[in-house]
């Protein structure tokens, strides 16, 4: 009987022994659990490997610095302007109203609610301000960036304008 409990705690204990002797480093296995210790990430280090052509998407100004005026690269035509009103009608009607008059549904809840975006607002802000309020959000406006390409972005200014001109 005796013999039988000593060969099971041998069997149980052996591996736990072994378990608590890697785990308290009394013998020290080299075992790498940090990220930034691994190989993969170090990847500017070497010969760094161009970009495959046309994988990072991109097609016009990703980032207006502040005081620099960007130009406009998408003319204001047709097109583009009813693709801004669309693209106004998703994003921005909820809280600056349908035609940017105010009384949007979740305009309701700011306080103050989110300025009427009519001539007298418009004129005053250029098409690179514009842009950029979209790009990186403006006091409690979010940032659109995540929604609207750099060309919806330009749409929807495109159709602020015909707004600006009301
Ligand atoms: C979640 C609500 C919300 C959404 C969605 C939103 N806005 Fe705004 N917007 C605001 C608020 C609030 C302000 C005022 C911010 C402040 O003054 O703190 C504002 C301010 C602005 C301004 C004024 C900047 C200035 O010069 O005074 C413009 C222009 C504007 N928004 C355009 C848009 C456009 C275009 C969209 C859609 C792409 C949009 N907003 C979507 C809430 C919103």
């Amino acid at each position: 009987m005796i013999k039988r409990i000593l060969i099971t705690l041998a069997i149980l204990g052996v591996p736990l022994l072994a378990g608590l002797i890697v785990t308290y480093e009394i013998i020290n296995v080299e075992f790498n659990s940090f990220m930034e210790d691994q190989v993969s990430i170090k990847n500017q280090e070497g010969p760094i490997i161009p970009f495959p052509k046309d994988s990072i998407p991109f097609n016009g100004v990703p980032y207006v610095k502040e005081g620099r005026a960007a130009e406009n690269p998408y003319p204001g035509d047709p097109e583009s302007i009813a693709r801004g009103e669309a693209l106004f009608a998703i994003h921005c009607a909820v809280c600056h109203g349908d035609q940017g008059q105010g009384g949007g549904v979740v305009g309701g809840y700011f306080d103050p609610p989110p300025p009427v975006l009519d001539k007298q607002l418009l004129s005053n802000r250029s098409d690179a301000f514009l842009f950029q309020v979209l790009t990186e959000g403006f006091g409690r406006m979010p940032r659109m960036v995540e929604n609207l390409s750099v060309q919806q972005r330009w749409d929807v200014v495109n159709y602020l304008r015909t707004l600006a001109q009301q």
